[in-house]
């Protein structure tokens, strides 16, 4: 999950902007906006690493880097507390936006320690391994029951009839909500992260985004309040009774977590989803082997992670006054780490453009890096894993459909394609339970 968000509409935050470079304004990562770029973000990130990797962005008003020692240094020891206060808010002005902002400055992705140290190590008492194992066969059952409703149809859209709703049931699943609640989950989720994702802040969608998380939070606190009395197994129950020497999650944090956690695995697992499988039926060689040898699909999740991350940048202030790639950095200025750049970096990653599933040093950082490492990688591993072999295996015959051409979200920081139009002439069934789902 990317955040690019420091202080709304007021640009990327922190102290005024030094001497500007030549070349600024080409290398700007606004030049995401143009959809051919945003299809192929990989020239610009190239350039910015080469010609300024340390670049002084004149239209985020922000520091952009974007090679991988550089991006780990930001990730590593670099402030995440970036977002107004209310009352910074209300000073600026902006007191309207102050319902978002009591949320985000509790979300454990946006604190510094000690605070987000108790606040994590709270919530991950309660978001085990175990507990993502126990999802395991579900969630085999949710991939095959998706696929199963298109089964007869020759065809589907990848996206909206298998990798958006996967990872929606799942989450709900997981938080121990009920299922059916799980398309409402995920519009909230995708009005949320829409504002974590993109610098570019568009007013008239504010009112929405505003609902939405005033919709979660008393979504969430009516959840907490009839689990107290039925607790239920999953994340809700789990995060009320996380207990560590004492220390207990108060209700307000719960929700702020509840939130950051299911927006955290909504789209960037769809997006893992959808960008493997473009990838992959880009490199038809490369998905007949996984084809062939199941047990090369671990891997090949991690490298398709590293190919087209799912999480394209997040966002950190200056600690201190800091010298990086021979610019002076200063304090509180904000800086964009480019994580999409990074993992392609030649520094880094011999033959970077390459697709390798063989790759054997893979350290990317589409999860990030350090105290902020993605709280559910486990869980987009498991996910990932079981829907790139369930749609193997499952559709043997899969092609693009190249009548309709594909468009990237408008969402600059969570990259993922908005359709994924695929033809397949036969499906074959699950694995568990053949009988009833013959196509
Ligand atoms: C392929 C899927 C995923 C990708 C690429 C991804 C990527 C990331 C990245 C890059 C970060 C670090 C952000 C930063 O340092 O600013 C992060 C943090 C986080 N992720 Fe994920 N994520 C994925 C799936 C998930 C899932 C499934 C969940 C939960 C169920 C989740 C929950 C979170 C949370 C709560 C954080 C904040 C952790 C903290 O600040 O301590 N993510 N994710």
């Amino acid at each position: 999950m990317s955040t690019t968000t420091t202080a709304p509409s007021v640009g990327a935050g922190g102290v005024g902007p030094p001497v500007a470079p030549k070349t600024d304004k080409v290398l700007s990562l606004y030049h995401l906006l143009d959809p051919e770029v945003l299809a192929n973000p990989y020239p610009l990130y190239h350039r910015l690493r080469t010609e300024d990797p340390v670049h002084w962005d004149p239209f985020l008003h922000a520091w952009v880097v974007t090679r991988y020692a550089d991006v780990i240094k930001v990730l590593h020891h670099f402030s995440a507390d970036r977002t107004p206060t209310p009352e910074q808010l209300s000073a600026m002005g902006l007191a309207a936006m102050n319902p978002i902002a009591e949320v985000m400055v509790r979300q454990m992705l946006f604190l510094d320690p000690p605070n987000h140290t108790r606040l994590r190590a709270l919530a991950s008492a309660a978001f085990t391994v175990r507990r993502v194992e126990r999802l395991r066969s579900h969630i085999q059952e949710i991939m095959d029951g998706l696929l199963d409703r298109v089964a007869s149809n020759g065809r589907m859209d990848l996206i909206a009839d298998f990798a958006s709703p996967a990872p929606a049931i799942v989450t709900a699943e997981l938080l121990g909500v009920p299922v059916a609640d799980h398309q409402q989950l995920k519009e909230w989720s995708a009005d949320f992260a829409e504002m974590l994702g993109n610098f570019q802040h568009n007013p008239d969608r504010f009112p929405r985004i505003l609902r939405s998380v005033e919709n979660m939070c008393s979504y969430f606190r009516s959840a907490m309040q009839e689990q107290r009395l039925n607790p239920r197994d999953g994340l809700v129950s789990a995060m009320m009774a996380a207990n560590v020497d004492g220390a207990k999650l108060t209700e307000d944090e719960i929700i702020a977590n509840l939130i950051v956690t299911m927006v955290g695995g909504q789209e960037t697992t769809t997006n893992l989803i959808g960008n493997g499988m473009l990838t992959l039926l880009r490199n038809p060689e490369v998905m007949e082997r996984l084809r062939a040898d199941a047990s090369l699909i671990p891997a090949a999740v991690e490298e398709l992670l590293r190919y087209e991350s799912p999480s394209q940048h997040t966002a950190r202030l200056a600690p201190d006054d800091v010298e990086m790639g021979g610019r002076h950095i200063r304090k509180r200025q904000a800086v964009i780490a480019v994580m999409g750049a990074a993992n392609r970096d030649p520094e880094r990653f011999p033959e970077p453009d390459r697709l390798d599933i063989d790759r054997k040093d893979n350290r990317h950082v589409a999860f990030g890096w350090a105290a902020h490492f993605c709280f559910g990688a486990h869980l987009a591993r498991l996910e990932g894993q079981i829907a790139f072999a369930t749609v193997l295996r499952r559709l043997p015959s899969l092609a693009l459909d190249t009548a309709t051409p594909l468009r990237w979200r408008d969402n600059l920081g969570l990259r993922g394609l908005t359709a994924l139009p695929v033809l397949f002439d036969q499906c074959q069934r699950a694995v568990n339970d053949g009988s009833k789902r013959e196509s």
